[in-house]
């Protein structure tokens, strides 16, 4: 396993809209080991094949966060969110792609998710809390939409100015 490089908004490869996967092959199961080291190792709780620069319906996510609970790593492969609840969540939010900003985001609080397992399965699931949260937050990548697009657009602004300035000088060190 490796951990892999994540992409820092702003980044044409974070607008693209992913392309789905046509079958689990060792290769993507590779792939989605290496997302889910690389999302403990940075830490997060979520990640998205884009943000590694991989244009695929891939996501992982672990929102177990009580301490000393066991892991429970998901992949999901073309995950499609099928129904949403019409009561909403706020969560504060943030993205291993935005690092150390975070934001207020109101999402339905429940969703009805169906993807692919890693050994090919169809599989569906119901997400509540952080979890719902967490998997429309990844399925949005694989549109090409980040949360701060959820934000009005001059604090939208000011995080892409923010982060245009950490990367100016990450590219220096
Ligand atoms: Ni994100």
């Amino acid at each position: 396993m490796s951990i892999r490089p994540i992409l820092i908004h702003p980044d044409p490869r974070l607008k693209k809209v992913a392309d789905a996967v046509d079958g689990v092959s060792p290769e993507l199961k590779k792939l989605a080991e290496d997302m889910l080291e690389t999302m403990y190792d940075a830490p997060g709780i979520g990640l998205a094949a884009p943000q590694i620069g991989i244009s695929k319906r891939l996501i992982v996510m672990d929102c177990v966060k009580e301490e000393g609970a066991a892991p429970q790593p998901m992949v999901m492969f073309n995950p499609e969110v099928k129904w949403s609840s019409e009561e909403t969540n706020v969560y504060e939010e943030g993205c291993l792609s935005i690092p150390e900003q975070y934001a207020e985001v109101t999402r339905p609080s429940e969703v009805e998710v169906h993807w692919t397992a890693l050994d090919g399965a169809a599989q569906s699931g119901k997400f509540d809390e952080l979890w719902a949260t967490c998997v429309q937050h990844e399925v949005d990548h694989l549109d090409g939409k980040l949360f701060i697009d959820y934000l009005k657009p001059l604090k939208r602004q000011m995080i892409t100015r923010k982060m245009q300035k950490l990367k100016r000088e990450r590219a220096r060190a």
